[in-house]
């Protein structure tokens, strides 16, 4: 894989090229993307992978948790990425409520998703879930697994915190990760755990660890592209900003509200005879 897309390099990213990166020693990088304009700047940056997340109700929809995005808010978000980009993989996520009633569900919706352009789907859990992700994958359609703070399970975490800190959490993490990875998971976003203990499950596993919030080790990362890009204004240690979108917008705002109400927008060159 390379810097920038289009130079070199597969055409199409595939679940085998993430493989290949990881085995060669190759991080690559995964951003979540909900629309047409995101998705292609994504991808003319050479980004590996687009992760339409649950994370769309809270950075896109002004909801206070991703419990709140639906299947819908997913199933249109997944097909405007689909028509905006043709390298990047795209992973779509399995909303809360969709899957956790048994493999049926799970399959319905993960088809669903993959007729809007999904290429895989991404869902939250460990062996509590090993029979929808076996059933998925028989179905014909990839999984990326998520474990460690899992936002869907907000509640019953009690709140955004780091898991497997204590040596029982993080022999159960590990535990599940390889459950995961038996029942075909082809990849698996480790999300708020010590990076030693994402380095013991990266080094453990065969397929791909993404990390966010994981430390160094994990053999990909993905980060929520607003906050990547500081428009969210959020804060996390484990976030590095690499724009201050925030800040651009709203100068951008103030500077053209400023021409309108001083009448220098529009101008001569902006008017039709
Ligand atoms: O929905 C999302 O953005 C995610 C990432 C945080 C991995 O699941």
């Amino acid at each position: 894989m390379n810097s920038s897309a289009g130079a070199s390099g597969p055409a199409k990213i595939r679940i085998r090229h993430l493989q290949d990166a990881m085995r060669a020693g190759r991080p690559f990088s995964m951003l979540t993307s909900y629309d047409q304009y995101s998705a292609q700047a994504f991808e003319r940056a050479g980004i590996e992978v687009l992760l339409v997340g649950d994370s769309a109700g809270t950075t896109v929809l002004g909801h206070d948790s991703t419990v709140h995005t639906t299947h819908e808010d997913i199933r249109v978000f997944t097909a405007a990425v689909a028509r905006s980009v043709t390298r990047p993989l795209i992973v779509a996520d399995l909303a809360f409520g969709t899957y956790q009633a048994g493999p049926s569900d799970a399959i319905r919706h993960g088809v669903d998703l993959v007729r809007a352009g999904a290429e895989a789907v991404k869902l939250e859990g460990g062996h509590e879930i090993v029979p929808q992700v076996t059933a998925l994958v028989q179905a014909g359609i990839p999984v990326m697994g998520h474990l460690g703070f899992t936002p869907q399970s907000v509640n019953a975490l009690s709140g955004h915190r780091v898991q497997g800190r204590d040596h029982q959490a993080a022999d159960r993490l590990a535990d599940d990760a390889l459950a995961l990875q038996e029942a075909g998971a082809f990849a698996l976003v480790l999300e708020l755990v010590p990076s030693s203990l994402a380095q013991r499950i990266t080094e453990v596993l065969s397929i791909p660890t993404i990390g966010i919030g994981a430390g160094p080790h994990c053999d990909g990362q993905v980060l929520v592209w607003q906050d990547m890009a500081g428009l969210s204004g959020f804060e996390g240690k484990f976030v590095r900003r690499f724009a201050h979108l925030r800040e651009e917008l709203e100068r951008a705002a103030r500077e053209y509200r400023g021409a309108v109400e001083g009448r220098e927008y529009p101008g001569p060159e902006h008017s039709f005879d």
